[in-house]
């Protein structure tokens, strides 16, 4: 996730060490690239490349810049690769003004297409350029600065935070959409901000702006307007009381939680960047068309593509084969050809397993396409191309945030393979379900969070004593009860097994004695079959915990309900990962453990 820090000043000051030092404390956010800009006496001076904050500092000397106004950029990319002309801050054609985004620009493509139309000089494939040239379009045609912020503001869609500053003007200017920003206000200076950590060190006084609020800076007081009639809004500022430990991890006491937590958000994210993305097209027309449809992970990854070959039957009726990436070599690979189709999924790009797949995939011809959250990962440079997920950093080393935003994407790939269009709008009622069932998902998500957290914590409690469990499932909720009993075994270090429901009967049922935690994920649709899973292990003296939809049957039947608020059968598999993430992260930290840091295990995997 990037990271954004601008800073006003009245002084000519060293700027160059207030910058490098509030983009050391946003690396946090992960990133791959950094920059900085300052005006000094209406001269730009801008300094980026890709690397670490140390490096492409001490490399372009950072420490020495000076000036009255600066911005520094860390880039997690997301449109176009890690690069020097893609790292950000990024200046107009003419170089008279320099701005620096954090998140995404979902019409990045066909606005930049309108720039170069309109003469303007495009450098680069990043969105933060985008927003710069949104602004310089309607200083050309005339416009003040202020008001061609707010008609940018119109123009740019997607969730992001922006600063920007002209070489002939004391002040930045800064707003948002969808990201979160903050501004400080200090002795002798002001500062915006994506997020607090950045901030706190120099100012505790701050000011949060909303969406649709274009924030101006100068060094000694700041002015919020509204982007609709540019009038000036009210906003006293707030004093910050969180240590800077508590800040970074968004008040959460682990970034698990915090990324537990993230996971509405960045499926919003998600959604808008899809419907924006070039790539979705020409990948659903290959899967269309492929002889056979490979989906290939590892871990968690891998439980996601399981999930997504549910949905591809279920929704469009298209056969898909989830693999894991090792066995696909031994298994599938001597059997491919340029007629098949893989998408290859990982968090990170670069698990040696999944690399491995690939080649052996590629030999063989078969179209490879990517997804995967790192951007610019050998995964992402490997494939012919790769759909981010678009989560930003994910810090522990549990994948949660990613994971559910892989099911996500797999969900829409499966509404696009069934005939969805990236516009398709409420009004189209064939596909309107499609749109409504996507557009629903973030609240949902947030929804059940908050409706199954006291209730989980109290089942932790209950269940921490037993070092053996069982997570069932079945359909698409198979693969959601192995994510679940990963998850446990990753970070409360006690067997947990994740298995089809109905294969229970066939062994496992031998282990059940009394109090034996089992825990099922039981679809709208499974409710019967899951019932008879249910009692076949209760007259055997196992507690059951239900994962469901309010339904009388398996309140009767179950020993705990935990209620997921109702949606489609699909929707459903994706929220019912979200109380098991927060089960085996409550019995981690019971247990003692910490659960961003599991022993043994680390987040990127470059062995065989
Ligand atoms: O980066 P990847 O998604 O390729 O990683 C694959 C697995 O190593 C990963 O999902 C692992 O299982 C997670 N730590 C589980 O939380």
């Amino acid at each position: 996730m990037c990271g954004i820090f601008g800073y006003v000043t009245n002084k000519d000051e060293a700027l160059g060490p207030i910058l490098i030092e509030a983009a050391k404390r946003l690396t946090y956010r992960g990133y791959d690239s950094v920059g900085a800009a300052t005006i000094n006496n209406g001269k730009i001076d801008l300094r980026k490349d890709v690397g670490k904050v140390d490096v492409v500092a001490a490399k372009y000397n950072i420490a020495e810049m000076r000036g009255q106004r600066g911005i520094t950029q860390l880039r997690w990319a997301t449109f176009g690769e890690p690069s020097q002309v893609n790292s950000q801050p990024h200046l107009d054609s003419d170089g008279d003004m320099v701005g620096a985004h954090n998140g995404n620009v979902v019409n990045n493509v066909e606005l930049r297409e309108q720039f170069m139309a309109e003469g303007m000089t495009v450098r680069s494939q990043n969105d933060g350029e985008t927003c710069v040239h949104a602004v310089e379009r309607y200083i050309n045609r005339g416009y003040q600065f202020i008001d061609a912020i707010r008609l940018a503001y119109g123009d740019l869609q997607g969730d992001y935070a922006f600063v920007i500053g002209r070489a002939d003007d004391d002040k930045l200017y800064a707003f948002k959409k969808g990201s979160g920003m903050v501004v400080g206000l200090g002795e002798g200076f002001t500062c915006v901000s994506s997020d607090l950590p950045s901030i706190l060190p120099l100012t505790r006084s701050v000011i949060r702006p909303q969406d649709g609020e274009i924030v101006t800076l100068w060094a000694d007081k700041v002015e919020v307007r509204s982007v609709k009639d540019g009038k000036l809004i009210d906003r006293q500022p707030e004093l910050v009381t969180e240590t800077m430990d508590a800040v970074q991890k968004g008040g959460y006491p682990h970034f698990m939680l915090k990324e537990i937590h993230e996971q509405g958000q960045v499926a919003r994210e998600l959604l808008h960047l899809l419907d924006g993305s070039p790539d979705v097209a020409p990948l659903v027309e290959k899967m269309k068309n492929a002889r056979h449809l490979y989906l290939i992970g590892c871990g968690t990854s891998y439980h996601a593509a399981s999930v997504g070959a549910v949905y591809f039957a279920q929704l469009a009726g298209r056969a898909a084969i989830p693999v894991l990436a090792p066995q696909f070599i031994a298994q599938y690979a001597p059997a491919v050809n340029h007629d098949d189709v893989g998408i290859f999924v990982s968090q990170s790009g670069e698990t040696k397993d999944v690399l491995n797949a690939l080649e052996a995939a590629e030999k063989r011809g078969m179209a490879c396409f990517g997804l995967a959250n790192v951007v610019g990962s050998t995964l992402t440079r490997a494939t012919s191309f790769c759909l981010p997920l678009c989560c930003g950093y994910e810090i522990s080393v549990p994948a949660t945030k990613t994971f559910t935003n892989q099911v996500v994407t797999f969900l829409y790939l499966a509404y696009r393979l069934a005939g969805m269009g990236p516009s398709t709008s409420l009004d189209d009622h064939s596909l309107r379900s499609g749109r409504h069932v996507l557009d629903s998902i973030p609240d949902l998500m947030e929804q059940t969070l908050s409706m199954v957290g006291p209730q989980i914590e109290t089942i932790a409690r209950d269940i921490n004593e037993w070092n053996d469990m069982y997570c069932l499932g079945y359909g698409a909720t198979y693969a959601i009860a192995l994510e679940g009993a990963l998850k446990l075994k990753e970070i409360t270090y006690a067997h947990c097994e994740g298995m089809l429901s109905t294969e229970f009967k066939h062994g496992p049922l031998s282990a059940v004695s009394k109090g034996f935690p089992i825990v099922f994920a039981a679809g709208p649709n499974d409710v019967p079959l899951i019932i008879s899973g249910i009692n076949e292990v209760k007259v055997r003296g196992a507690r059951t915990i239900v994962i469901a939809e309010e339904d009388a049957r398996l309140r009767a039947n179950g020993d705990d309900l935990v209620v997921l608020p109702k949606s489609d059968p699909q929707v459903n598999a994706l929220l019912a990962v979200l109380p098991l993430q927060l089960l085996s992260y409550h019995m981690s930290v019971m247990r003692g453990f910490d659960p961003d840091f599991p022993r043994n295990l680390s987040k990127t995997l470059t062995v065989d």
